[in-house]
């Protein structure tokens, strides 16, 4: 019999957790063959809405999901959790920039960071999509001293994603052949989605695009405003799409990246491209199938892109700067 691996989700009750929290218990994120624990946590006053999420889930007679728990604190829902999915938090409206969510949501990782370090288990593994997500990460980070750092990771899948969808678009190759596209810095309008080592159908897409004004800017600032575009059209901040980006990021975590590509994953900098170590920053990264991953560090990058990471680089440091006194 398999052990059943304990995935706690915050913001259970929420539109993202409804996107997700079917297909973890359908064994998308885990595989077919992984029977999981859900640990839903949410706050008193979504409740009520939790336990008719629950209903659903059991309505699905799931065959490998073993139990579901509810919780509405942390401390509670995070025991024995071998993953933690920080979704919960408020999503920004129309005419604000993530980091004006810094206020609202920050204080909330102070309280997730001591859970996940006095509750969860050994060998826990933490990703958090909550906005500002790297910052965000941050702080739960400083705040569970006796977790090792590398565990901590925000998700920058999307915006891969993202990129990955435009430069298919563009030029007309499937995006089961695109490989290479490397998200860095935060997941904000200053990310910087490195397209030079990209691959489309085995040629770099600067040659299969031969477009490198597109590249530089229109691609750019598109996958940069796309949660913004899509909040205005929407009326509510990308849900099904942010869900599917976040079952990936854990998938692939324990998943090894074949060789010749790679993901991206905000993770905290070793000093990597000249950033500064400990904030958590996008980079593409490897992982060996067991839950670790490496950064990849032979990227040679030109004046254009060292200029970007430098910009993305400078407004973590800023959101750091604002959160100081919820790090430790
Ligand atoms: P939502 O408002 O639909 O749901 C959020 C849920 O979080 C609510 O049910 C709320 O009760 C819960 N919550 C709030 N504080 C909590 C706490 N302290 N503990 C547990 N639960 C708590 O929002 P959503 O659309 O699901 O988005 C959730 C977050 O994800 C937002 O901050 C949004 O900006 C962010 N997001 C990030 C990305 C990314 O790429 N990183 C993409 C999309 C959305
Ligand atoms: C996204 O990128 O869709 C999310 O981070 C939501 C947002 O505020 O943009």
């Amino acid at each position: 019999m398999t052990k059943p691996v304990r995935v706690a989700v915050t913001g259970a009750a929420g539109s993202i957790g409804y996107s997700l929290l079917f297909r973890i218990a359908a064994g998308e994120m885990l595989g077919p063959d992984q029977p999981v624990i859900l640990q839903l946590v949410e706050i008193p006053p979504a409740m009520d809405a939790l336990k008719g999420v629950v209903m659903e889930l059991e309505d699905c007679a799931f065959p490998l999901v073993e139990e579901i728990t509810t919780a509405d604190n942390p401390f509670d829902g995070f025991d024995g959790a071998n993953i933690v999915m920080l979704v919960g938090g408020k999503p920004r409206g129309p005419g604000m920039v993530r980091a004006d969510l810094v206020e609202a949501n920050g204080p909330i990782f102070v309280d997730q960071g001591k859970a996940i370090n006095d509750r969860a288990a050994d060998d826990v593994r933490v990703m958090v999509v909550g906005n500002p997500c790297n910052t965000n990460c941050l702080i739960a980070m400083n705040n569970a001293p006796d977790v090792p750092n590398e565990r901590f990771t925000a998700m920058t899948r999307l915006d891969q994603n993202r990129a990955k969808s435009q430069l298919s678009t563009k030029s007309g190759v499937a995006i089961k052949d695109i490989s290479n596209m490397a998200i860095f810095g935060n997941h904000s309008k200053t990310m910087y989605p490195h397209f030079f080592d990209a691959q489309l159908d085995g040629k770099a897409a600067t040659e299969a695009i031969d477009d490198e004004s597109w590249l530089k800017e229109d691609f750019i600032s598109t996958v940069q405003g796309r949660g913004k575009a899509i909040i205005e059209a929407r009326g509510a901040s990308s849900a099904a799409s942010a869900a599917n980006a976040a079952l990936e990021h854990v998938r692939d975590w324990f998943r090894v990246t074949p060789e010749d590509d790679w993901v991206s994953m905000a993770v905290p900098s070793d000093g990597s491209y000249g950033v500064e170590e400990g904030l958590i920053f996008s980079f593409p990264v490897r992982c060996d199938g067991e839950g670790n991953y490496e950064i990849v560090t032979d990227l040679e990058l030109n004046d254009f892109a060292k200029e970007k990471i430098k910009i993305t680089e400078d407004e973590l440091k800023k959101e750091r700067e604002i959160v100081a006194d919820l790090l430790k």
